[in-house]
């Protein structure tokens, strides 16, 4: 059962969910300020999602392969499968691609 570090707790989940997903139904703030309600719901098209990801997951789709040159070398969760353990990192910004990393769960 695969390990998710992100914002100094742990959430485990089953190898091959979706992150996105797991980290909704564990109540995680994934999302910063309005893009909790402003986002694609999955789909791969806002970016809201972004995060940085350390660990074994599924590569890149075809969507985040698009948006490469946006995303900062982070993945988006909505588009990746967990693979083991990981560490997660959000960082600050409405898409999540500021410099700073976020460091707890209070929506910014
Ligand atoms: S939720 Fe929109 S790109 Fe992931």
């Amino acid at each position: 059962m695969p390990t998710i570090r992100i914002f100094n707790q742990e959430v485990y989940c089953d190898r091959g969910d979706n992150l996105r997903m797991v980290l909704l139904e564990k109540k995680v703030e994934l999302y910063n300020g309005a893009a909790k309600v402003i986002n694609c719901q999955g789909l791969g098209t806002c970016g809201t999602c972004a995060v940085d990801i350390e660990g074994a997951v599924s590569e890149p789709s075809a969507m985040e392969q698009l948006r490469a040159p946006l995303l900062k070398n982070r993945r988006l969760a909505c588009q990746t499968s967990v693979l083991g353990d990981i560490r997660v990192k959000k960082y600050q910004g409405f898409w999540g691609l500021g410099k700073e990393e976020k460091t707890d769960k209070v929506p910014v």
